[in-house]
C-alpha cells in the first residue's frame, strides 16, 4: 500500500482522499487554512458530498489531515497536487496556489511522484518540472492525472470511472500512477503531460458546449411550437451523440464549466488562436440565465415591487457549492428590476448572497409571492404543484428553470407553467397587459 500525501482539502482533495484510504493507502491531507483542518480531525466535512462523511468515518484510521507540509511530505510515495486555479480577472487560471505547493516541495527528502489532479493550463506540467529541475529536485516524478469527478456523485465517479487518463514524462512514473487505480475497473489513457492536461479542458468545453447547444435549441423551440424535452431525446437517442448532457435550463455553474471554458478559450487566444465556438458557448449560457427574467415579465409585467420566490440556489441538486450558480445572477437581476426576493434551498443558508430573503421552507418562500422559480431540480421540488402551494401565492405562477414539471399535469393543477423551450412557454403569447420589457 503506499503513502500519499494531499495538498488541497476542497472537493477534489477530499474525494480523491477518502477514497484512497478506503482503498486502503495511508493518506494525509494538507490545507492551509487551520479552521478546516480542525474540523475535518474532527470528523467534521466542511463540503456537502452525499456519503463522504460515512466513508471517511469508516476509513479515519488511515487518513490524517494537517497542516503542516512536512507530514504530508514525510515518507510520501505520491504528492497530489488539488489546489484550486480559480479565474483571474483576464479569464486565465489563477495558478498561485499550485506555485505554491511546488515552492514547498523544495523540503521533499526521497523520490515521490507529484501528481497534478488540478485543473491547469495546458504546458503547466512543463513549466513546474523545469522548476523542479532548476531546484535540483530532478528524482522528483511527475504525472497529470486530471479529475472528473462531478460534484454530488463524486464517491461513484472516483470508484467507477469513464477513464483515467495520464500523461507522463517517464513512462515508469506513469507505471505506479497508473497501478494506485489498478483496483478499479476503468480503461486508462496513457499520453504526454500536454495531452492530458488538454483531455480536461476539451471534456469540460466540449460538455459545455452540449448545454448552450441545447438551450439555444430550447429557446427555438419556444419560437417554433416544439418540445425541447421531446427533441433531446430523440436526439440523444443516436449513438453517435449519446443521451447525456442535453437537458436544456438556465445554464450551467460550478466550479469546473464556467471556469475551464474561459480558461481554454484564453489558453488558446494566449498562444495566437481564436476560439470562436467557445465565446458563443459561454454568451449563450450568459443571456440563457437572463432570460428567466423576461419569462416573468411575460406573466407580471414590470417587477419592481414583486415578490419572487428562488427555490434552490445551489449550482445543481445534491451539493452545497454556489460558485458560478446561476441563483447568483438571478437574484442580482431580480434585485435591480426592483423585485423582493425569496429564496430556499435545502442546503445552502443564502444569507450571504445580497437583497434576498431566505426562508425555512418551500411553503415560506412562496407565501403571497407572484411567482415561484425552480433554479434548481432538488427532489424536494417535484411535487411543487400542490393545492398548498396554489393557495399560499399571490399569483400561481412557476417558471420552471430545470424542466423539473410535467407542463400538462402543473396546469391542471392551477398554475401558469413557463419551463424551457417547451411548448406554451413562448414569448409569443404575451397577454396585452403585461407591459413587457423582453430584455434578454
Ligand atoms: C463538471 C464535470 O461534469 C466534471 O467531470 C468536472 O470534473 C467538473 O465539472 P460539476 O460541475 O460537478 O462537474 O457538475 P455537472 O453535473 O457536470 O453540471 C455542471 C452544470 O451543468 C450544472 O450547473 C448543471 O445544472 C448544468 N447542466 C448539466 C445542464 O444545464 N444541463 C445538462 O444536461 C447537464
Amino acid at each position: 500500500m503506499a503513502r500519499i500525501g494531499i495538498f488541497g482539502a476542497g472537493y477534489v482533495g477530499l474525494v480523491t482522499g477518502t477514497c484512497f484510504a478506503s482503498l486502503g493507502h495511508d493518506v494525509v491531507v494538507r490545507d492551509v487554512v487551520p479552521e478546516k483542518i480542525d474540523a475535518l480531525c474532527r470528523g467534521e466535512i466542511p463540503i456537502y458530498e452525499p456519503g463522504l462523511e460515512e466513508l471517511l468515518a469508516a476509513n479515519r484510521d488511515r487518513i490524517d489531515f494537517t497542516i503542516d507540509v512536512a507530514e504530508a511530505i514525510a515518507g510520501a510515495d505520491f504528492l497530489y497536487v488539488a489546489v484550486g486555479t480559480p479565474p483571474t480577472y483576464s479569464g486565465d487560471a489563477d495558478l498561485s496556489a499550485v506555485w505554491t505547493v511546488v515552492e514547498e516541495l523544495a523540503a521533499v527528502a526521497g523520490s515521490p511522484i507529484v501528481v497534478m489532479k488540478s485543473t491547469v493550463p495546458v504546458g503547466t506540467g512543463d513549466k513546474v518540472r523545469v522548476a523542479l529541475d532548476a531546484r535540483g529536485l530532478t528524482q522528483i516524478g511527475y504525472v497529470s492525472n486530471p479529475e472528473f469527478l462531478a460534484e454530488g456523485t463524486a464517491l461513484r465517479d472516483f470508484i467507477q470511472p469513464d477513464r483515467i487518463v495520464i500523461g507522463a514524462f517517464d513512462s515508469e512514473d506513469g507505471d505506479r500512477v497508473e497501478e494506485l487505480h489498478a483496483s478499479l475497473d476503468a480503461p486508462v489513457v496513457r499520453c504526454d503531460v500536454n495531452s492530458a492536461e488538454m483531455v480536461k479542458l476539451a471534456a469540460n468545453a466540449f460538455l459545455s458546449t452540449r448545454i448552450s447547444f441545447i438551450n439555444e435549441i430550447a429557446n427555438v423551440c419556444e419560437l417554433v411550437g416544439a418540445d425541447v424535452e421531446s427533441v433531446a431525446k430523440g436526439v440523444g437517442l443516436d449513438h453517435r451523440l449519446g443521451p447525456h448532457f442535453l437537458r436544456a435550463g438556465i445554464g450551467f455553474g460550478g466550479s469546473c464549466f464556467p471556469k475551464d471554458v474561459s480558461a481554454l478559450k484564453q489558453l488558446a487566444g494566449n498562444s495566437g488562436y481564436h476560439f470562436q465556438l467557445l465565446s458563443a458557448v459561454i454568451e449563450v449560457n450568459e443571456l440563457q440565465k437572463r432570460r428567466v427574467i423576461a419569462k416573468l415579465q411575460k406573466h407580471l409585467g414590470r417587477l419592481r415591487g414583486k415578490t419572487i420566490a428562488l427555490l434552490g440556489l445551489a449550482f445543481k441538486p445534491d451539493t452545497d457549492d454556489l460558485r458560478e450558480a446561476p441563483s447568483l445572477v438571478i437574484a442580482a437581476r431580480l434585485s435591480a428590476e426592483g423585485a423582493e426576493v425569496r429564496t430556499w434551498d435545502p442546503v445552502v443558508d443564502g444569507s450571504d448572497i445580497q437583497g434576498v430573503t431566505p426562508c425555512p421552507t418551500v411553503l415560506e418562500a412562496v407565501r403571497g409571492a407572484d411567482a415561484a422559480v425552480i433554479v434548481t431540480e432538488w427532489s424536494e421540488l417535484a411535487g411543487l404543484a400542490n393545492d398548498e402551494v396554489r393557495e399560499a401565492m399571490a399569483r400561481p405562477l412557476i417558471v420552471d428553470g430545470r424542466n423539473l414539471l410535467d407542463p400538462a399535469a402543473t396546469r391542471a393543477a392551477g398554475f401558469a407553467y413557463e419551463g424551457i423551450g417547451r411548448n406554451g412557454s413562448s414569448f409569443e403569447t404575451l397577454p396585452e397587459t403585461a407591459e413587457p420589457e423582453l430584455r434578454i
